[in-house]
């Protein structure tokens, strides 16, 4: 039987098993896919022995995305871009090829909710690994513009920069700027520490706003934009089955149906709150 895993710390509430065993079946593949509680200590360590037992992939979550990057052999463009992995696959020639299926997650979830982002004007919150998977993939989608605000700035400079050579993104330097948004991704862990990210909340007026995470960890940022006018807020479930999705196909070859997914998770996340 081909083994995956996911690798990550913490790691014990990932849907990943939940969603890879759904696409296997619905393709009838046969397939195990386990958790793996992985340390940047013990990545190298565990990750060979992973590939040397015979694993075939590995998804990669916090805080290995860019020791993942440096592991393999072999890169894909939007993992080159992000300098940061997501997904490892085992080749047939013995070498390891990272890929980062991050930004196409976000992208095909922004479009199975019917978010345009062609033409729109887009701030994207955030500098941290989350937002750097994404700038490549959002720029793909032609925005007007692409803006970045970050609690520290040299860290966006920095962000914006890597990416001068993809598009222009510009720096969103003050919170209490007049500048007006359609679409609003929160990449921030700000939830997380209890906090939020130092804009003016008048921006969501009118927007759609996405948090890349799901449940309830991206409730107070959902909840916050639509106190303040929102036109819509999403959490980032969906990004997460279609990041499987993309991964799923660079070690299948076969595109899943993410639609049913979508439906049997969001279900078992309204009823377990
Ligand atoms: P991830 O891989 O989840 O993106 P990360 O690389 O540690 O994690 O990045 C976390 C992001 O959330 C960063 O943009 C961070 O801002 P800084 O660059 O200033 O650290 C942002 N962030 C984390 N805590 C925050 C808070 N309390 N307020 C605002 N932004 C925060």
């Amino acid at each position: 039987m081909m083994r995956f895993a996911v690798i990550g710390d913490p790691i014990e509430h990932s849907l990943s098993p939940t969603i890879h065993k759904a696409f296997a079946e619905q393709c009838g593949i046969d397939l195990a896919y386990e958790r793996m509680r992985v340390t940047p200590d013990s990545f190298d360590d565990e990750v060979n022995e992973f590939f040397s037992a015979g694993g075939r992939g590995l998804n990669v979550t916090q805080p290995l995305k860019t020791l993942a990057f440096n592991y393999a052999e072999l890169v894909t463009d939007r993992a080159m871009n992000a300098g940061a992995a997501n997904t490892l696959k085992f080749l047939d020639n013995d070498m390891v090829c990272a890929d980062n299926t991050d930004g196409e997650g976000l992208v095909q979830d922004l479009h199975a909710l019917g978010v345009s982002l062609n033409g729109k004007r887009v701030l994207l919150l955030g500098a941290g690994g989350a937002a750097r998977g994404s700038v490549g993939t959002l720029l793909g989608e032609q925005p007007a513009t692409l803006c970045i605000h970050n609690r520290t700035e040299a860290t966006a400079l920095q962000l914006i920069d890597d990416y001068a050579r993809l598009g222009k993104v510009d720096w969103l330097g003050s919170a209490t700027s007049e500048a007006e948004f359609d679409v609003i991704i929160n990449a921030t862990s700000a939830s997380l520490h209890g906090a939020r990210p130092d804009i003016d909340h008048a921006l969501f007026t009118g927007a759609v706003c996405y948090d890349m995470m799901y449940g309830d960890n991206a409730r107070p940022f959902t909840k916050w934009a639509l106190a303040n006018g929102a036109k819509a807020a999403h959490d980032g479930l969906g990004m997460l089955i279609e990041q499987a999705a993309a991964s799923f196909m660079l070690w299948h070859n076969i595109q899943p149906d993410t639609a049913r997914v979508r439906k049997q998770l969001s279900q078992a996340q309204s009823h377990s709150r």
